[in-house]
């Protein structure tokens, strides 16, 4: 390949691509999702501790390989291993994208259908039984599911196909702070609703009888989800990011603007279920079907309805785009397969796998067994198994095989950027994180 390789343009892109991976469905539907299943307050506590003490060294541990090694997952630990098996941790990578991506795929598209409810007036003046109902209908729908999966599927393929710094950055640096504006909006109004005390008091108040092994994994898978960890989405962009960025700060931006965007979503979704008498483990429902009686109750509501879901359905974008550039950069490095056609196969293979998680959703399906979907499966498969795996072996390799010397040349800068931190980080990465995570697991098993 003698072209010049693509690449993010400026810090900023870096920050906004990255922090657009991260903020996504994770946060606005699966956050409030878990943590209502999950007892609230204490799923809280142990996310963000996890979030804090491992995500952001996990994190710098993906940028370390992704701008080293130069490449998509399997290539860029390749050049830093040759001739060893440690690739066979990009190829765990590469499988969770196509399961990530498919179910990803079918919650993008629901976000399109309730910008077209928004904007059609479908909520107005109804009660939350029928939206629910409507939520419910839409499943079960032969037609409309698939169409938007198949439109969503199809504006990620077409902003991938421009390539990173006109398609990627450009379009995460305008669309991450508009989300950021409207949600605090959105709290403000949560805030002063008759439930916005019991929900807090949910959100908040940690109670440890709830924990045990399951919501553990439960808020170790959601951490690593949410920050896009454990399967190469952030070593393949941090094969663009530039040798004079700083890797520490960028992950500690990511980080905070991602753990942010979910207290906020939970701010805004606990106090107002609690006001319509929505329980708090409703599962898939919760954001979907809280905020649109939120807008109800807003002067103005009808617009920013339409407002909210288009940006959650950006949101949703920029992290579906970096899980379809990881498996394009693949295809492309290692496979010498062109761009455009390793786009089309990324969009059609998870297009497949993702239209059989739609299936799974709709009543008596076949793809249901007892009570877990294939949509719930591939959730669980890619959150509770393939991120924390792929998590352990990222560590395990950049501090049992690649060592000290090689991480902090490359985290500063080769020398030229003070980071303090270091010897604390790769602490963390060498013997916390995969302690925490063996532990979680095998508590699990047992
Ligand atoms: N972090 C994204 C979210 O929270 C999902 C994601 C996971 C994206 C893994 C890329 C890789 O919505």
């Amino acid at each position: 390949m003698s072209e010049k390789r693509d690449g993010f343009g400026s810090k900023l892109g870096v920050i906004a691509a990255a922090a657009g991976s991260a903020v996504g469905l994770g946060n606005i539907y699966r956050f409030p999702c878990l943590a209502g299943e999950n007892g609230g307050g204490a799923f809280l506590l142990i996310y963000v501790a996890i979030v804090l003490c491992l995500g952001i060294p996990i994190m710098m541990a993906e940028f370390y390989i992704g701008r080293r090694g130069g490449k998509n997952p399997v290539g860029s630990i390749k050049s830093l291993a040759p001739k060893t098996h440690w690739n066979l941790i990009g190829y765990i990578g590469i499988l969770a994208a196509f399961v990530v991506l498919a179910f990803y795929s079918t919650v993008s598209g629901w976000t399109l259908e309730y910008i077209y409810k928004a904007a059609t007036n479908f909520f107005a003046g109804k009660d939350i039984a029928t939206i629910e109902q409507g939520f419910t209908d839409f499943h079960n729908n032969p037609f409309r599911p698939f169409l938007w999966q198949f439109v969503f599927m199809g504006f990620t393929a077409f902003i991938i196909f421009k390539g990173v710094k006109d398609g990627v950055e450009k379009y995460t640096k305008i669309l991450m702070p508009a989300l950021f504006v409207i949600l605090i909006v959105l709290c403000f109004k949560s805030l002063t609703m008759s439930g916005a005390k019991e929900g807090l008091k949910f959100l908040f108040k940690p109670d440890f009888s709830k924990v045990d092994g399951t919501v553990l994994l439960a808020a170790l898978g959601q951490a690593f989800f949410s920050l896009s960890v454990g399967m190469g989405a952030l070593i393949t962009y941090g094969s663009y990011i530039s040798k004079k960025d700083n890797l520490t700060t960028t992950s500690l931006s990511v980080v905070a603007a991602d753990t942010l965007v979910a207290v906020l979503a939970g701010i805004i979704i606990f106090p107002a279920a609690f006001t319509f008498g929505i329980q708090p483990e409703a599962g898939a429902g919760l954001a979907f079907n809280t905020l649109p009686m939120i807008f109800n109750k807003m002067t103005g509501g009808y617009f920013f309805c339409i407002i909210f879901f288009i940006l959650l359905s950006i949101a949703a974008l920029t992290s579906t785009i970096s899980l379809l550039e990881v498996i394009v950069a693949f295809l492309s490095e290692e496979h010498g397969i062109k761009r455009n056609t390793a786009t089309w196969i990324g969009t059609l293979v998870s297009l497949f796998l993702g239209v059989l998680c739609t299936l799974s959703l709709r009543k008596g399906s076949v793809l249901a067994f007892g009570n877990m979907t294939f949509f719930d499966f591939m959730d669980k498969f890619s959150a509770n198994f393939l991120l924390p795996i792929g998590a352990l072996f990222i560590v395990i390799f950049v501090a049992w095989k690649m060592g000290k010397e090689s991480f902090y040349d490359e985290i500063t800068n080769q020398n030229t950027l003070k980071v303090s931190v270091k010897k604390f980080i790769y602490f963390i990465i060498k013997f916390v994180a995969p302690i925490v995570i063996l532990a979680i697991f095998v508590n699990q098993l047992i």
